[in-house]
């Protein structure tokens, strides 16, 4: 048994041995299966990310192809759009989102189990369901039936397209490819670590990503990035957003999209990559420039009093405005785009389990007796 020591919030403590990926902080570099993430998000597509995190390897031509074409195929059941549909409209789009995960496993005939070669057969399928569900989330609660995937259509035309429900241009789909592959995996956080726990105890993948969506939904971790973008529109402008800032920093509050446990006071390097991909679309729409001005004095105001760098929320909040995107739909998408590397750590969290069973440093009373 490992020496006994309690870090708060685990701050620090090594919890799972992988070869998923690793935040190598020392080379400011995001390890994936191998490879940079940000090379990865500059050169390939999420299709291809998917393929590395499952099988171990970049996709050649023909598994690309059987891949994206299981993405796009994968048919969410009526009844499991049906159940959302029963949902009141005005609860949390990551509880719908979570009731439709935990749903999806009344139609999978090998819901149980938890072999991980049959988790790692279905998981494209797993992707593409959550995929369309994401996408139609708003449309459903406001009465209109289900969009499904077009085959003919690349997984991240669809995905955006079904959104928006107009045409996209090919600019705007790489923008939303790219932010796909910057929200594909992450190493360890919370709602990863929620995923491996329950899967330690042997049970489905569908009760693994049920915790995950749980997590994920909370303001310090998720839910971030549609926070970031509320407080944008409340500030309207550059300087009212540094306004903003200083007020809530003198009531003590956190700015959203700002920090990290892991960077600490370090850049995130996919919000780097982000703000490039902002600025592309900006140039690419010919609007958006007051909203790329107002983030960047957000980000300088961040520095300069506390020394905070942004994390990827914060730039992916304006990327998935421009992109005519819902900002009920963004934590959403965080989801569904990090279900492949979810499905990758409950398929290597199976193949090699331990039971998390972690213990406590009591602090309440002892020896009280009944009736004494
Ligand atoms: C994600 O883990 C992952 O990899 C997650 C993620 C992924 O890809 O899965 O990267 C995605 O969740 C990104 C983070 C999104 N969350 C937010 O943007 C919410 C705002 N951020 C903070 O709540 C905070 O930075 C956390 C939660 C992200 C990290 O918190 P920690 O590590 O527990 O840091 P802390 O609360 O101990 O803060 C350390 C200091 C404190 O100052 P002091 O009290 O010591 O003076 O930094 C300050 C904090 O007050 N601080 C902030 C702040 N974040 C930290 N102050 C103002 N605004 C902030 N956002």
């Amino acid at each position: 048994m490992q020496s006994a020591s309690y870090s708060p919030g685990l701050e620090g403590v090594i919890a799972a041995e992988t070869r998923i990926s690793f935040l190598d902080t020392e080379q400011e570099e995001i390890v994936v299966r191998g490879y940079n993430l940000l090379e990865l998000i500059r050169t390939v597509g999420y299709v291809d990310v998917v393929g590395l995190l499952l099988d171990e390897q970049l996709p050649d031509a023909q598994r690309r192809q059987q891949l994206e074409r299981e993405l796009c195929t994968a048919e969410v059941p009526q009844r499991v759009y049906e159940i959302l549909a029963l949902l009141p409209p005005a609860m949390h789009a990551m509880d719908r989102l979570r009731t439709a995960v935990s749903a999806l496993a009344g139609f999978d005939p090998n819901a149980n189990s938890a072999d991980p070669e049959e988790e790692r057969r279905k998981a494209p399928r797993l992707i593409g369901q959550i995929a369309q569900i994401v996408a139609n989330l708003t449309r459903i609660a406001g009465g209109q039936p289900p969009i499904p995937f077009d085959p003919q259509r690349s997984f991240a035309e669809n995905f955006l397209h079904t959104i928006v429900a107009r045409e996209v241009s090919a600019a705007e789909v790489r923008a939303f490819d790219q932010a796909l592959i910057a929200y594909s995996e992450h190493e360890l956080p919370n709602s990863t670590f929620a995923a491996r726990v329950v899967a330690s105890t042997l049970a489905d993948a569908y009760g693994a990503l049920t915790a995950a969506v749980a997590s994920l939904k909370g303001p310090l971790h998720g839910g971030a990035n549609e926070a970031v973008m509320y407080m944008l529109l409340e500030a309207g402008s550059a300087d009212a957003l540094e306004r903003l800032i200083r007020e809530k920093l003198a009531r003590k509050e956190r700015i959203m999209g700002f920090g990290h446990r892991v960077y600490m006071r370090r850049m995130d390097p996919r919000a780097q990559l982000l703000k490039e991909t902002l600025r592309e679309l900006v140039a690419a729409k010919g609007t958006g420039a007051e909203l790329l001005e107002m983030c960047e004095r957000g980000e300088a105001v961040m520095h300069a009093e506390k020394g905070l760098y942004p994390n990827l929320d914060y730039y992916a909040a304006p990327v998935y405005y421009l992109l005519d995107i819902p900002i009920e739909l963004y934590t959403p998408i965080f989801f569904a785009a990090r279900s492949a590397g979810l499905l990758a750590h409950i398929v290597e969290q199976h193949a090699q389990n331990r039971l998390y069973r972690p213990r406590v440093v009591y602090t309440g009373p002892r020896g009280l007796r009944v009736g004494a």
